[in-house]
């Protein structure tokens, strides 16, 4: 696909429709693009390399692009495979030309590649350092762990782009006619949720600068109404809740968990106007779900004990949960167990691991089925919701 971004800045991505999952566990339903950029002037400046599925495919565009023309610089945004694949085919291919990258990035590198005079080719740059093409200047700002150690964004002054690295990134490739904010929420807090404060601290250095447009790793490139991708940067880094409603996430084995979830839905929407959606967690991708808490600002959890344990998917869904840094929510719990039922109690020994949550009682216990008393339980609990 041919995507214009300026006269002398060149999109060289290729887009990946066939990947089923991304980092060997993301489904994507509609691919992805893994994005890489040209920069023409006196030097030409390569940014980012591509996975080595769509290597070919990169090549024949870089090819055109440079019209016989050789690469002086490679940026190294980030060594993620997905994007540092071809580093040492470029370099095969270009003798002459300079690796620009930090400290990490040069003491990563070596383990992923043994690349010819690496010594000589090694352009380091810090934080605020610039490097001139001619016309255009690229200005560095590191990135730590947005989402690995070593990675940094560019800035280029001429054409005020920001080549944002996995910032702002998105699945879904570039053919998708598909609006932004639900598949980068999903690629936000899954892939890089843990780190909003270095995300924070990365939208302070951003704030010094004036963006016209954002060219991130992966999805469409950004180029008009940068402050509301901003916003939802800042509000997702901050983990704040960005709809004031209840999701209910239900983990049913034979189907009555969910039924009395259905039940609470019900008596929720009866009691206020809230937003209030309900999951089947046996059944929809745990990565959207992980998306959809992040977004409302109460949890209720519903599940079996299994084992004489938390039945597995919602012990799996509560650790994902915990591991990508979720906090600042309500939460509330409801355990089913025809005999001994112990749900609510490993639930909440994981949940009192994470910071700023507000547990809202009462915890609900079926047996088995709703009944008179567990129903009454229920009403309880959506009257405190
Ligand atoms: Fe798209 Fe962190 O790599």
């Amino acid at each position: 696909m041919n995507i214009k971004i300026t006269d002398s800045i060149k999109y060289i991505g290729v887009d990946d429709k066939d990947l089923d999952l991304f980092e060997g566990q993301y489904v994507v339903p509609n691919g992805v693009s893994y994005n890489s950029y040209l920069i023409k002037d006196e030097k030409i400046a390569v940014l980012d390399t591509v996975d080595s599925r769509a290597t070919d495919t990169w090549l024949e565009k870089l090819d055109g692009e440079l019209e016989g023309k050789k690469v002086d610089y490679l940026v190294v945004s980030h060594l993620e495979p997905d994007h540092s694949y071809n580093i040492k085919l470029l370099c095969e291919k270009y003798p002459d030309m300079k690796l620009i990258g930090n400290q990490k990035t040069f003491a990563f590198l070596p383990q992923f590649f043994n690349i010819d005079e690496f010594e000589k080719r090694k352009v380091l740059v810090n934080d605020g350092d610039e490097i001139v093409l001619g016309q255009h200047t690229l200005k560095f700002a590191m990135a730590p762990m947005v989402h690995w150690p070593e990675v940094m964004v560019t800035y280029e002054k001429k054409e005020k782009v920001l080549f944002s690295a996995d910032a702002f990134g998105k699945f879904g490739t570039l053919d998708i006619a598909e609006e932004w904010e639900s598949e980068a929420r999903r690629y936000y807090f899954n892939i890089v949720g843990k780190y909003g404060i270095q995300v924070q601290a990365l939208l302070n250095k951003a704030t010094e600068l004036e963006i016209k447009m954002i060219c991130p790793l992966h999805g469409p490139i950004l180029d008009k109404n940068i402050e509301y991708y901003v916003d939802m940067y800042n509000t997702w880094s901050q983990y704040i809740p960005e709809e004031d409603g209840i999701l209910i996430v239900a983990a049913s084995m034979h189907g009555n968990t969910f039924e009395a979830m259905k039940e609470l839905k019900r008596m929720l929407i009866e009691k206020s106007d809230k937003e209030v959606k309900l999951i089947d967690l046996v059944r929809e991708d745990l990565s959207e779900v992980i998306s959809q808490a992040f977004k409302y600002k109460t949890l209720v959890l519903a599940a079996p004990t299994y084992n004489a344990e938390l039945f597995p998917l919602m012990e799996h869904f509560l650790r994902e949960l915990k591991g990508k840094g979720y906090k600042n929510r309500k939460i509330a719990f409801v355990e089913n167990g025809t005999w001994a039922p112990m749900a609510n109690k490993l639930m909440m020994d994981i949940v009192t691991q994470m910071k700023d949550m507000e547990v809202v009682m009462p915890q609900v216990t079926i047996r088995t089925k709703l009944n008179e008393e567990t129903r009454q339980k229920l009403e309880e609990l959506a009257e405190v919701l």
